[in-house]
C-alpha cells in the first residue's frame, strides 16, 4: 500500500507557528528543533463531520510527552483547538482529514542539542490533508523486522515523539520483502506493534476467543488501541494485554493492526503464514463497524458547519469553493 498525491490536496493551507501559509511557502526555520534533531512530539488526529475523534486524549498524550521532554511554553488546549480550528476553516474542511499536528521545542539561538538554545518557546504545526483510511481494507500482509522497539529506559515510547528512524528502517524492510508493514519486536523478543500500528489477535481458547494485544512497555498508549479494548469488552469478548510471541500471531484465528491513520485493517500474512482463513474476520469485521460508528457519532466539535456550509464545503467532487485565502504571488 503505498499512498498517492490526493488532487484535493494541491492548495493546502497549513500553520506553522501561528502563520497560515500555502503548502509551497510553508517553512519551519532550519534552527527550529524539529530540523536540527528531531526534538519534537506529535499527534494524528482523524476529523469526522466537523468532530476530532478522542481530541482530548490525543491532546493529553501531547501535553505528557512534552512535559517528559520539558518544553517550556507549552500552548493551552483552548489555543491548540482554536489554531487547528482556523486551519480547517482555510481549508474550508469538515470531513474526512486527517491532521498532523506537531509541536516541536521551538527555534534555537544558534544549532545544537542543548534545549537551552530554545529561548522563543515551542512551534505548533498544524497540517491537515484529505485523506481516506491508508490501508487496504480486505487485508494486509506483514513481515517481522529486523529492528526493534526500545525498552523505556532506552526512548519510553510513552513519549509520542519525532524520532521516527526505528520505524522508517523497519517499513523499508516491509518494502523490500513487497509487504505493507513490519511488525516491531521489543528488546526481550516479544512482540511490540508495527512500525504505524498496534496489533490485535485473536486466540480460539476452549473456554471462548480471546482479544489479545501487547502492553504499551514497547509501544505508544494507543488512542485507537483504547478504543478497541473498550469496544471489545463491551460486546462482551474477553480481552487481555500481555506479553505474546510471533508463534501465538501465527497461529491466531484473525489479526488486525489499529491506528489514527488507518482504523482497523485485517492483516492476512504474516512472514509468508497465511492467518486464519486468509480473509478478514468476522470479529475484527464487527470491530471495524463499532469504531467506525463511535467515530461518527462521538468527538469534539472542532468545526463552523454552519460557516462551512454557507462558504462552500468540500463538494463530493472534491473541489472547494468559497475558501478565505489567496495564494501569494511569487
Ligand atoms: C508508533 C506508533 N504506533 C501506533 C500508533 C497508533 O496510535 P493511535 O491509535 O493513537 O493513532 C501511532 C500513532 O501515532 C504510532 O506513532
Amino acid at each position: 500500500m503505498l499512498q498517492q498525491f490526493d488532487e484535493r490536496n494541491r492548495d493546502l493551507i497549513v500553520s506553522v507557528g501561528g502563520k497560515l501559509t500555502h503548502r509551497d511557502e510553508a517553512g519551519v526555520s532550519p534552527f527550529d528543533s524539529a530540523v536540527q534533531g528531531g526534538d519534537a512530539v506529535w499527534e494524528g488526529l482523524r476529523l469526522h463531520h466537523g468532530r476530532i475523534f478522542r481530541l482530548t486524549e490525543h491532546l493529553a498524550r501531547l501535553r505528557r510527552s512534552a512535559r517528559a521532554l520539558a518544553f517550556a511554553s507549552v500552548p493551552s488546549d483552548e489555543e491548540i483547538v482554536a489554531e487547528i480550528s482556523r486551519t480547517l476553516a482555510a481549508n474550508g474542511m469538515t470531513d474526512g482529514v486527517h491532521i498532523r499536528l506537531t509541536l516541536t521545542r521551538g527555534v534555537k539561538i544558534t544549532s545544537g542539542m542543548d534545549p537551552r538554545l530554545n529561548q522563543a518557546g515551542p512551534t505548533l504545526i498544524v497540517l491537515p490533508e484529505f485523506k481516506a483510511p491508508v490501508y487496504d481494507a480486505t487485508g494486509i500482509t506483514l513481515i517481522t523486522s529486523s529492528v526493534r522497539r526500545p525498552p523505556p529506559d532506552s526512548l519510553d515510547p510513552k513519549i509520542h515523539h519525532n524520532n521516527l528512524l526505528p520505524s522508517i528502517l523497519a517499513k523499508i524492510e516491509a518494502n523490500v520483502a513487497g509487504a505493507d508493514d513490519a511488525i516491531m519486536l521489543d528488546h526481550r523478543g516479544f512482540l511490540a506493534e508495527t512500525n504505524a500500528t498496534h496489533i490485535f489477535f485473536l486466540t480460539g481458547q476452549a473456554s471462548g476467543p480471546v482479544l489479545c494485544t501487547p502492553t504499551a512497555s514497547a509501544c505508544p498508549e494507543g488512542i485507537t488501541r483504547d478504543a478497541v479494548l473498550d469496544l471489545a469488552a463491551k460486546a462482551g469478548l474477553d480481552c487481555a494485554v500481555g506479553d505474546y510471541s510471533l508463534t501465538q500471531l501465527y497461529n491466531a484465528g484473525e489479526v488486525f493492526v489499529t491506528g489514527t491513520m488507518g482504523g482497523i485493517a485485517p492483516v492476512t500474512k504474516i512472514d509468508g503464514r497465511v492467518i486464519g482463513a486468509g480473509a478478514a474476520g468476522p470479529v475484527t469485521g464487527r470491530l471495524t463497524a463499532l469504531l467506525a460508528d463511535l467515530a461518527a457519532t462521538t468527538g469534539t466539535l472542532v468545526c463552523d458547519l454552519g460557516a462551512a456550509a454557507a462558504g462552500g464545503d468540500v463538494t463530493a467532487s472534491g473541489s472547494r469553493e468559497g475558501r478565505e485565502y489567496v495564494r501569494p504571488l511569487p
